[in-house]
């Protein structure tokens, strides 16, 4: 048996030779862009290129109208209070997220209400969800987390029945379509980030999508001090509504170009990470291994990352097998998000947590193969050789 990087023997491959995809992408013609736009002195307050982005980012995910704004989590307190949640409303959020799903909740004074994820898909459990509803259930936001979609079929049946808003939280799923249509065009709004990682990046930056013209309207007004996009050029400027509480978190020219020139790119990086995908599945054959899925109607997924869960009764904890897969060249993530709803914010106020302990397992066994890793399928199998070589010597470690 050969040994182990992270014993001292040598890795699968060398981590310089494992190929990925340079991130953030830069091109010399996007710098010439950028220089235009610098000099036409058009960069904020609703510019041109921001139009111009938010209309080809909503068109792109089937959605009428989008706001952009300056970052992922601003666009997901605008679209709360878009949506009319109020101080002691509450909102149901998977018990597994990034904690902003969870903060902005508590940024617009409601409730972060926590229910369970799904086994195989890692996002929002429908079940759960419906379990959690109270008579002061106002919103749902369901997150398509890392490389799958929340079943948006069952979630949007239970929430309309029950006269919930659907916010999907669509930070890592840009790109996507459940049944051929957008990520965030089948709830009432769709909030994207685009922070460095994220599969479409401006270093920083957030959208909100929406089929509906008031909610657009309520959206711009709470990003943008209370201005309306809808009042006639030159006209008196009319009151936001008395319930919005507005703010400056306005985007800039400058992020809306890097965005629309990467989103003519984005169909062919995901046809690449899916046919890496396809190949990865490889990797189940491994005793103990199993990847996310992408989710049942998700065709094609964004592919922000494929999770792989590791079985506690053969791996032993999956951080370290994780770590000792990294030492063998591969870029897999050696930490990962845990449970949102044992953080010391919510837990030290009286919220009604009755445990969501499939967020707790993948808290701690799961973890993340990022779409830089995945553009080249020539690299799946030295990601089977360094996790059979740690499969094999797992007693080691
Ligand atoms: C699921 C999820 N929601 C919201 C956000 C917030 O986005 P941002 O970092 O742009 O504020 C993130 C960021 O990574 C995220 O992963």
């Amino acid at each position: 048996m050969s040994v182990l990087a992270c014993k001292g023997g040598t890795p699968v491959i060398d981590p310089k030779e494992y190929k990925r995809a340079p991130w953030p992408p830069v091109d010399m013609e996007t710098a010439e862009m950028l220089k235009d736009l610098y000099l036409s002195g058009k960069w904020s307050f609703n510019s041109e290129m921001e139009q111009k982005f938010e209309q080809e980012f909503a068109e792109y995910h089937n959605a009428e109208y989008a706001v952009f704004m300056a970052n992922g989590t601003v666009t997901l307190e605008c679209a709360l209070q878009a949506l009319g949640v109020r101080p002691g409303d509450e909102v149901i959020v998977p018990g597994l997220t990034w904690i902003a799903t969870a903060m902005a909740v508590h940024y617009v004074g409601a409730i972060p209400v926590f229910a369970d994820i799904e086994e195989d898909t890692l996002c929002l459990s429908p079940e759960a969800f419906e379990k959690a509803i109270t008579p002061k259930t106002r919103v749902v936001i369901p997150v398509h987390l890392y490389g799958s979609m929340a079943n948006l079929d069952r979630i949007i049946e239970i929430a309309d029945a029950h006269n919930i808003a659907v916010l999907e939280d669509c930070a890592h799923m840009q790109g996507g379509k459940w049944r051929g249509k957008g990520a965030g065009s089948w709830g009432a709004i769709g909030s994207f980030s685009f922070q460095q990682s994220k599969t479409l990046t401006s270093g920083e930056g957030g959208i909100c999508i929406t089929n509906d013209l008031e909610l657009s309207d309520r959206l711009y007004r709470a990003k943008h001090i209370g201005y309306s996009r809808l009042d006639p050029q030159g006209a008196a400027k009319s009151a936001p509504p008395a319930d919005l509480i507005c703010h400056n978190y306005r985007g800039l020219a400058f992020p809306a170009l890097l965005l629309s020139r990467q989103l003519k790119e984005l169909p062919a990086r995901i046809e690449r990470m899916k046919k890496f995908a396809a190949a990865l599945k490889e990797l189940e054959n491994i005793p103990g291994v199993r990847l996310q899925s992408p989710g049942k109607e998700a065709s094609p997924q964004g592919y922000y990352a494929i999770e792989i869960i590791l079985d506690p009764a053969i791996w032993g904890k999956a951080r370290t097998a994780a770590a000792a897969i990294h030492s063998e060249g591969i870029p897999v993530a050696t930490g990962n998000y845990g449970p949102v709803y044992k953080h010391m914010l919510f837990n030290c106020r009286n919220f009604r947590n009755t445990g969501c302990p499939v967020s707790d397992f993948m808290g701690e066994q799961a973890f993340s193969l990022s779409h830089t890793g995945m553009e080249y399928p020539e690299m799946v199998p030295f990601i089977e050789k360094a996790f059979r070589k740690v499969y094999e010597n797992r007693e080691e470690l």
